[in-house]
Order: structure tokens, then C-alpha cells, then sequence
């Protein structure tokens, strides 16, 4: 048991906070769209697109339903299904695998960097020699992502694979100093809420730089159409409503002052953990070179012989939330298909997922809150 403290604060692992006239500015959006009667396909969904091209630098963006029909939609428009081989990584959301599955196409497992926590470039080569894949997911963890990104996409242009990139959580990510979305061929996102931009609800979206996979995903999220009654493709629903649309748009106006909010906190883990590393049971880990994070989620290790569950634990004791994302590779999670290969020289995914602490971080968090967690991590 932890002590008795003088001071006890609880804090959240996430809070989405928003700024004091925010929810009002939602309000009149959603009244006026109500009145209107624009629920699907309305304005909104233009000037959201018109403002997210802006902000990214990408050449199209279409908004769908969520981040795992994103996916979807990406591995339909580039024509990959039934006994097409998919490359993914092993520490990811489980969505990356289901859209797999889902497409009809099998799943192929790497494992990860242990530098990075993103797909191992050199297992992801023999791979590739091994499954001759028609399609990589690169999965961006944590708001950042691999540092052989170059090299990534150019092995899949030099053997014509398709390259996804699975954004979900890098939106204000920079690779270089350039947005990562602009740079990609295809790619997704998710703006489930607790996202760095968050819906009120569930939506996502495709990116790309090519016209003729903007017009095929446009038709493939709405139906296969080519005209109101006209089907070119069989596609399916996923359309983004102008509830959605509206939320985002006025999020996404905060969005820098939001993330710079982010980025302060994580500078201060880290200004912390430089100072009293040696007296932590965890260490406070810093975005990959090259990488300019948007500090979607706060990464740690437990320092041998702890783990998740021992920090978490005592953290809780002294009223903070933690998070572990996540705590089971892909390939160890019940519901996979047991014919899956999973390409894997050290387990990393798995040593990997029993070690990550997410420490709380989020938009406007408090120096109180900041220096009351700081001062826990010395006492745990
Ligand atoms: C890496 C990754 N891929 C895909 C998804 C799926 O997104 P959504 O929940 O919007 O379907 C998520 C969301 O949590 C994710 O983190």
C-alpha cells in the first residue's frame, strides 16, 4: 500500500476537454442543420473535406463511417480480396486485422521494431520474398511511425505492392517535417472520439493522391454508386452524417492549439524523466527520430523485473488512470485465425504489450495535474 499522502488528486487516463464556447458553437451548428434538414451529403461534409485537404496538405480526402471501414474501403479500392496476402503488424488495433479478414484476403503477421514499436522493416523484406503480398498495412502507432517510412514505401513502389498507411491515430503527425497524410499514397483515419480529433461519435476517412482511388472509394462508402440509381460497384454504406461533419469542422479549428496543449505535456514527461530516470520504475519514451508526434497517447516502459500491471496498479492507488495499449499482440488474441503466419525472430509484440504504460495525456491538461503525476512516478 502506497502511504498516506497529504495531497490526493484523481486523474483520468483521457478527458476530452474543450474550450468554453465550444459546445455552445455545436449547438447552433447542429440546430441549424436540424432546421435545414441536411443530414446526409449536406455542406458540411464539403466543408470539412475543403478544410481537412487544407490543413493535411492531401490531395483527396473522402470521410466515411469510421476508421475500420477506412480500411475497407482502401484494400477494396486497390482490388484486394480472396487469396490476396496483406502484410500487417502485430502491435496494432485488432481493426487492422479484421479489415483484412474481411475483405476475404489472409493476414500475414510481422512483428515489430523494438526501437520504434512499429513493423520490423527487415522482417517485413523477407516477407515479402516469402508471401509475395499484394498490400502492406503500415499501421502508425501512438502518433508516430516507423523511421524507415522511406523505406517503406519505397520497397512497395519498386515491388508494386500496395502500401496503407493505417493513420488512425497520427492526424498532425509530421514524418520529416512533412504531414503524413500528404505524403502517402493511401491512407486512413479514425476520429473515434478519444482520437487527437474526435467525432461525437464514430467517423473516420480515406486519404490519397491518386484521382481514380478518390472516385472508386467515394462510390465504394456510398453504395457503389455512380449515380443516385446507378451502381457501378458493389460497395456499401459509409457515409459520414452532417452531425459528425459539423463536430469535426469546429474541432478541427482547435485542433493546433489542441495539439500544441498535447505536446507541452509530453515535453514535461520527458523534461522529467531526463532529470530522475534513475529513479523511476518506468521509462518515459521519446517519439522515433524524424518523427514530430502529435502526442496521441504517452508511452512508457516498465524498467525490468515491473510490468503494466504492477505500475498501474500503485498508480491507481494515488488516484491515476493508466492505460495499456495494448496488452495483446494481434497474434495472440483469441480470435484469430490459427492457419495465420506470424513472422516473429523475438516475440518483440508480445514482451513488448506486457511493458507499455500510457500515462495520462490530453488536451489543456493542468501543471497540478502534470507535477501531482510526476511526483507519484517517485513514489510508486
Ligand atoms: C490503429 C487503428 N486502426 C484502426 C482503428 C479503427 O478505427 P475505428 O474505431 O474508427 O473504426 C483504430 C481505432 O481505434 C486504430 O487505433
Amino acid at each position: 500500500m502506497i502511504e498516506a499522502k497529504e495531497k490526493f488528486m484523481e486523474i483520468p487516463f483521457i478527458d476530452l476537454r474543450v474550450e468554453e464556447d465550444f459546445n455552445e458553437r455545436i449547438f447552433d451548428r447542429w440546430k441549424k442543420a436540424l432546421y435545414q434538414k441536411d443530414f446526409i451529403g449536406g455542406p458540411a461534409l464539403k466543408e470539412l473535406t475543403t478544410n481537412i485537404l487544407n490543413y493535411t496538405g492531401a490531395k483527396y480526402f473522402i470521410p466515411c463511417a469510421n476508421g475500420t471501414d477506412a480500411l475497407q474501403v482502401a484494400l477494396r479500392a486497390v482490388n484486394i480480396g480472396k487469396n490476396d496476402n496483406v502484410l500487417i503488424p502485430d502491435f496494432t488495433f485488432w481493426a487492422t486485422y479484421e479489415a483484412v479478414i474481411n475483405v476475404g484476403a489472409n493476414p500475414i503477421i510481422i512483428d515489430i521494431d523494438p526501437y520504434d514499436f512499429q513493423m520490423d522493416f527487415e522482417l517485413c523484406c523477407k516477407a515479402i520474398e516469402k508471401y509475395k503480398p499484394k498490400a502492406i498495412i503500415l499501421v502508425h502507432l501512438y502518433g508516430w511511425c516507423s523511421q524507415k517510412l522511406d523505406e517503406f514505401r519505397a520497397i512497395c513502389k519498386q515491388k508494386n505492392i500496395f502500401l496503407i498507411e493505417d493513420g488512425a491515430q497520427i492526424m498532425g503527425s509530421k514524418f520529416k517535417d512533412e504531414d503524413i497524410f500528404k505524403s502517402a499514397k493511401l491512407a486512413t483515419v479514425s476520429f473515434y472520439p478519444a482520437k487527437v480529433l474526435g467525432c461525437a461519435g464514430d467517423g473516420g476517412g480515406i486519404f490519397t493522391d491518386s484521382e481514380e482511388l478518390y472516385n472508386i472509394c467515394i462510390s465504394l462508402c456510398n453504395h457503389g454508386r455512380a449515380t443516385h440509381y446507378g451502381h457501378s460497384l458493389c460497395g456499401w454504406n459509409s457515409r459520414m452524417d452532417e452531425v459528425q461533419a459539423h463536430f469535426l469542422i469546429e474541432s478541427l479549428k482547435e485542433f493546433p492549439i489542441r495539439l500544441e496543449s498535447r505536446k507541452i505535456t509530453e515535453k514535461k514527461y520527458l523534461e522529467f524523466y531526463e532529470k530522475n530516470k534513475t529513479n523511476l520504475k518506468i521509462s518515459i519514451e521519446k517519439p522515433p527520430l524524424n518523427i514530430t508526434s502529435n502526442a496521441y497517447l504517452q508511452v512508457s516502459l516498465a524498467k525490468e523485473n515491473y510490468d503494466y500491471k504492477s505500475i498501474s496498479t500503485k498508480l491507481l492507488e494515488l488516484g491515476i488512470k493508466t492505460a495499456n495499449t495494448y496488452p495483446c499482440p494481434v497474434s495472440k488474441q483469441q480470435g484469430l485465425d490459427k492457419s495465420v503466419e506470424i513472422i516473429s525472430e523475438d516475440n518483440v509484440a508480445e514482451h513488448i504489450s506486457k511493458k507499455i504504460v500510457n500515462l495520462p495525456l490530453f488536451p489543456y491538461m493542468t501543471d497540478e495535474e502534470i507535477n501531482y503525476i510526476c511526483e507519484s512516478l517517485l513514489k510508486i
